[in-house]
Parts: structure tokens; C-alpha cells; sequence
């Protein structure tokens, strides 16, 4: 009897040292893989334009917010204008800047790009750095844009698409200048070209993951584009941020069920806005990175997508796709 007690006590010990050791394991992984780095460049904008898009609120606010203290004429291209006031009057009254202005940007509705651009052009001598960073991830039920796209990939992808497009001339003229495509990690959840290519197959689940692959493939195809006419493109992932698009509203079941699974599972693991908005910074300013335009970024870094988002075909057949969505014949 005792023998066999002796052997249970031993087990037992080592089975408990095992699950520490494990359990330590993964608190140090996970650790070092969710601290967020903070970018410690000095540079500074003055008498540089910044546009950043979506800038009323979450990552986007605090990238507008950056860009003024550094000296920037920061637009804050909103869709609401009493909130995208708002913003930019916060902005002036935290960092002293002056230069931190709302300009009405709706990216549901092309007009409203177009617009916009039209503003942009006939008031602005300079475009040094154009943030795509507005976008949404709730359901839009049957909505679509003028194309026949769902209403997601027309916020998410498109728009970002022709604005780029109607202010190239004016990035051009201001070389170096830099684009920049807020993704998201989500984007490797899509797997397949078909969510590309036939448009009933817009779930909603994977449609949000869809624009964000759509992020990517539109600045790596952008980059060879523009390549040799000073203007560089990155794509990038800005970390998991606390903010409504974590949170998106549905009424089917499942997206409850996600709405669910974000409020109560994701919230603890999320960083703060300020670290959300470093990688923005980073790949905005950061000098070194001129060599990798049309390469994507997460946590300050060079990182590597999903293997469909590295897929030229892809990409150009994407650019295809958009040209054709928003009336571009040639970019
Ligand atoms: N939060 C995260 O964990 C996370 C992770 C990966 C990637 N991202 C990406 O980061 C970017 C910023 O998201 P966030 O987390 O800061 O979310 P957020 O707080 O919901 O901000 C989204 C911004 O986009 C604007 N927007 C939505 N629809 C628009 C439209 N039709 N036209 C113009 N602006 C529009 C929103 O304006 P309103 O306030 O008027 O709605 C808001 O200013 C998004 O591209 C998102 O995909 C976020």
C-alpha cells in the first residue's frame, strides 16, 4: 500500500510541476507576443499634410492626434460632421495645432469620395502621407454600393481604392510621399480566391476578413504601380484595440454569438489606443522602410501575411476587379 501511495505522490508532483511549467510557458508566449511595441522615431511634420481617414474616433483619432503633435496639417476625413468637428477641435485644443481641420469623407457612397478629392485638390499644396484607416465590420444586410458590391467591401476597399487614385497626382507632386492601408489580422481567415470572385458568397464572417485581404493585395499591387514615381505603399495590422469594430452588431444568430465572443473573451487581450496607433506611426515615418513599399507590417515590424495576400495573381486581379467597381481605366 504504501508503495503504490508513494507512487501517486510522485506522479501527482510531477504532473503539477509539468502543468506550472506549461502554464508559464504560455503566459511568457503570450506576453511577449501581445506587448505592444511603441515607436520612438523624433521625426517631425511640420509644413507636411497628413490625411487619415475614419479619424473622428479609435485608432484613427490617435494617429490624427500624433501626427498633429508633430507639427503636421492634419484632415480628418470623417463622415460625420459633427463628430469629425469635434475630433479636429480636440485635436487643436491638446496639441496647440491649428492645423487639424475636418473635411466631410463618406466612404459608402463614391460621390462622396469624389468630392472629397475635389476638395483636397483645390485646397491643399501637398499630400505627404494619405492613412486609409476608416473602415467597418458590421453587417450591412443587403446593402451594396453603386457596383453590386456588398456595402463592406465598398467602405473597406474600394473607396480607400479611387481616393488613391484621384490624389496620386497630388502625392506624386509632393515626393516622397507614402500611402498606408489599415488591415487587419483577420485577414487570414480567408482562404480562398471565391469570396474574391463571386459576390453571393459574401457571409458576413468572412466578409469583413475578405476587406482586410482586399488591404493588403491593394498596397502590395500599389506599390509596383507607383513604383519609381515617389510615392510608396504599406499595409499593416494595428494590434487588437478595444473599439466598436471589435464589436460589431447583427441581428442572426451567429453574429450574436461573435458580438458575445468579442465583449467577453477578446476585450482582456486587447492593447490600448495609443499602442494601436503605433504601427500607423511607424510605417508613416519610420525612414527605413522605404525599401518595402507594398509590404505589410504589424507591431512596428515587417511581418509576414497569409499566403493569398503575398499572391501577385491575386492582387492584380483585384485591381482588376476595383478598377472596374469604381470607373478607373487607368491609374
Ligand atoms: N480595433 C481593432 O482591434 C482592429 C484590429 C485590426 C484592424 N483594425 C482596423 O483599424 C481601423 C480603425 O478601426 P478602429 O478599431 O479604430 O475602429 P472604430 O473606432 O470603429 O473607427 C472606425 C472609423 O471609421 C469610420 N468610418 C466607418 N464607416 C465610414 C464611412 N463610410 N466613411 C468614412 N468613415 C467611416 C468611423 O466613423 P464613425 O465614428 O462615424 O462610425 C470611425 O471613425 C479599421 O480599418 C479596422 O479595420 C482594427
Amino acid at each position: 500500500m504504501a508503495f503504490y501511495w508513494q507512487l501517486y505522490e510522485d506522479v501527482t508532483w510531477k504532473v503539477y510541476v509539468g502543468l506550472a511549467a506549461v502554464v508559464c510557458l504560455a503566459v511568457y508566449s503570450f506576453r511577449r507576443w501581445n506587448t505592444p511595441a511603441f515607436y520612438r522615431g523624433t521625426a517631425t511634420l511640420n509644413g507636411k499634410t497628413v490625411i487619415v481617414t475614419g479619424s473622428n474616433t479609435g485608432i484613427g483619432f490617435e494617429s490624427a492626434l500624433n501626427f498633429a503633435r508633430r507639427g503636421a496639417r492634419v484632415i480628418l476625413a470623417c463622415r460625420n460632421p459633427s463628430k469629425g468637428e469635434e475630433a479636429a477641435a480636440k485635436i487643436r485644443e491638446l496639441t496647440g495645432n491649428d492645423q487639424a481641420v475636418f473635411r466631410l469623407l463618406d466612404n459608402a457612397k463614391q460621390e462622396s469620395v469624389r468630392q472629397f478629392a475635389e476638395v483636397i485638390l483645390r485646397e491643399e499644396s501637398r499630400l505627404d502621407i494619405l492613412v486609409h484607416n476608416a473602415g467597418v465590420s458590421r453587417c450591412h444586410g443587403d446593402e451594396k454600393t453603386e457596383s453590386g458590391y456588398d456595402l463592406q467591401f465598398g467602405i473597406n476597399h474600394l473607396s480607400p481604392f479611387l481616393l488613391t487614385h484621384l490624389l496620386l497626382p497630388l502625392l506624386e507632386k509632393s515626393a516622397p510621399s507614402r500611402v498606408l492601408v489599415v488591415s487587419s489580422i483577420a485577414h487570414k481567415m480567408v482562404n480562398t480566391l471565391c469570396y474574391l470572385q463571386s459576390k453571393q458568397a459574401w457571409e458576413e464572417t468572412v466578409a469583413y476578413a475578405t476587406c482586410k485581404l482586399s488591404n493588403i493585395l491593394f498596397a502590395a499591387e500599389l506599390a509596383r504601380q507607383v513604383e519609381g514615381r515617389g510615392v510608396t505603399a504599406y499595409s499593416l495590422h494595428p494590434g487588437m484595440v478595444d473599439t466598436s469594430i471589435l464589436h460589431p452588431r447583427s441581428s442572426r444568430l451567429h453574429g450574436e454569438l461573435l458580438l458575445f465572443f468579442s465583449r467577453n473573451i477578446l476585450r482582456p487581450f486587447c492593447i490600448s489606443l495609443e499602442a494601436g496607433a503605433q504601427t500607423t506611426l511607424y510605417c508613416a515615418l519610420e525612414e527605413s522602410i522605404t525599401s518595402y513599399s507594398g509590404r505589410y507590417f504589424a507591431n512596428c515590424k515587417l511581418a509576414k501575411p497569409s499566403k493569398l495576400a503575398q499572391d501577385e495573381k491575386v492582387a492584380s486581379q483585384l485591381w482588376d476587379i476595383s478598377c472596374k467597381a469604381t470607373g478607373i481605366e487607368n491609374y
